[in-house]
């Protein structure tokens, strides 16, 4: 369905997105991409003297570190692009990515315990249909989610032609387990957890998700790819529980800047690690070795990634305090590097039950219009995230001031039909 300023967000146009909770039926086609539909959104905000400024898709502006530039060299390419690598990584690499771990969490990972994956996408798209290829329980179809997440989660239950099933999350973001149906626990092989999460930036109790998992026999997936953009208290990995029944997915992308060399891992559990890496292997999944041998520079270094948390921090805290300025409810995060604002207050329900344009998409064009900043609206995440737009810190601080000038010189308060 296409609103009255062409852009498709009025309610009902989230039947376009991975249809969570239904099981794939034939003729299967894949649904729109969530950040293909931005492009109205885009054209508002070009007019903008200065253009646009995108902060829709989560991919890091920075470069990665020189030390990482200086790795993925021609020397590199050289020394191990004839033949192919091994798709669990090298030895190098899985060494480097547990000794990470280890300095971050205190956890000694078995060599057996940590492979690497072509990015992070790629694993949480197919996790699902690799678990259901080797269960024994054929009533085990349901992949459980956090009911506002990356939308990867619910896609790789559909492309696995299993059930996507939300789990609510509490009014602070959290994954709320309590609210599984019986019936719902005991059809789900897989339970995704992500903390801090996109969009919400909300830390969950990584404790009582292994707990939950185990108690019912369901692996638990923890995607911690913003782990070290965590802002409140300690960082946290599922791997704290110990390993049994657990699985934690960790990206470069976001912790060094490397989202174009595709690379991350994942940890936990040595038979699921083994099955996995097996049959990665037959799939032809593998990271580039230069890649490698980048990946094993910045794993082995922290440094760059405390400077880049204070690049993220200042731009969270320049754009939180200007959208609140603005009438926004725009508080920092727990984690990450999205702010997941809101108008203030929220309209009711009943105002948006009329087939109007969802308030996600007014305030994403509010502020395409106003700030001439590209934002993502919430129900992106999730048919519960309506009220709600994802701010991804992903523009260097003078583009963010200009879209903060430009709010501040309109003047105006967001105000989405209160
Ligand atoms: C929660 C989450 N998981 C996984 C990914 C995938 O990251 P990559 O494939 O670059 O490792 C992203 C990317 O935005 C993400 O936000």
């Amino acid at each position: 369905m296409v609103n009255d300023w062409g852009l498709p967000g009025a309610k009902g146009a989230v039947a376009n997105l991975p249809h969570r909770g239904k099981v794939r039926r034939e003729g299967w086609r894949p649904p729109p991409y969530p950040y293909d539909g931005l492009s109205g959104l885009m054209e508002l905000a070009q007019h903008h003297d200065g253009g646009a400024v995108d902060l829709s898709v989560g991919t890091p502006c920075d470069p990665p570190s020189k030390a990482v530039l200086e790795a993925f060299s021609i020397k590199a390419l050289l020394a191990t692009s004839g033949g192919y690598p091994a798709s669990i990584g090298s030895l190098g690499f899985r060494r480097s990515a547990a000794g990470w771990i280890h300095r971050r969490f205190g956890v000694e990972l078995p060599a057996d315990a940590v492979a690497a994956c072509v990015g992070t996408k790629e694993l949480v798209a197919g996790l699902p249909a690799w678990l259901a290829l080797r269960s024994q329980d054929p009533n085990r179809t349901v992949v459980l989610y956090p009911e506002i997440s990356y939308p990867t989660y619910a896609m790789g239950a559909e492309l696995a032609g299993m059930q996507a099933v939300p789990v609510p999350c509490d009014e602070l973001g959290r994954l709320d387990l309590s609210q599984v149906s019986d019936d719902d626990a005991a059809r789900a092989m897989l339970l995704w957890v992500n903390s801090p999460s996109n969009p919400t930036g909300a830390l969950s109790d990584l404790g009582s998700a292994a707990r939950w998992g185990r108690e019912r026999g369901v692996v638990v997936a923890s995607d911690e790819c913003y782990v070290e953009l965590t802002w409140t208290g300690r960082r946290r990995s599922i791997l704290q529980e110990g390993l049994e029944g657990l699985l934690a997915v960790h990206s470069l992308s976001k912790r060094s800047n490397m989202a174009g060399l595709r690379v991350g891992f994942y940890a936990g559990d040595p038979e699921l690690v083994g099955y996995l890496s097996e049959v990665r292997k037959h799939a032809g999944l593998m990271v580039p070795g230069p890649v490698q041998l980048a990946a094993i520079v910045a794993l082995d270094d922290d440094e760059h990634v405390e400077l880049q948390r204070q690049i993220y921090k200042e731009r969270l805290e320049l754009f939180s305090q200007a959208l609140s300025c603005h009438g926004l409810n725009a508080p920092m995060p727990d984690g990450g590097f999205y702010i997941w604002a809101s108008c203030s207050p929220e309209p009711a329900e009943s105002d948006i039950s009329n087939g109007g344009p969802l308030p996600s998409w007014e305030l994403a064009r509010w502020l395409a219009e106003v700030a001439g900043c590209v934002v993502a609206p919430g129900d992106l995440y999730g048919e519960t995230a309506s009220f709600h737009v994802r701010v991804a810190m992903v523009q260097p601080i003078e583009r963010l001031e200009l879209a903060v000038n430009r709010m501040r010189l309109a003047g105006s308060h967001c105000s989405t039909r209160q």
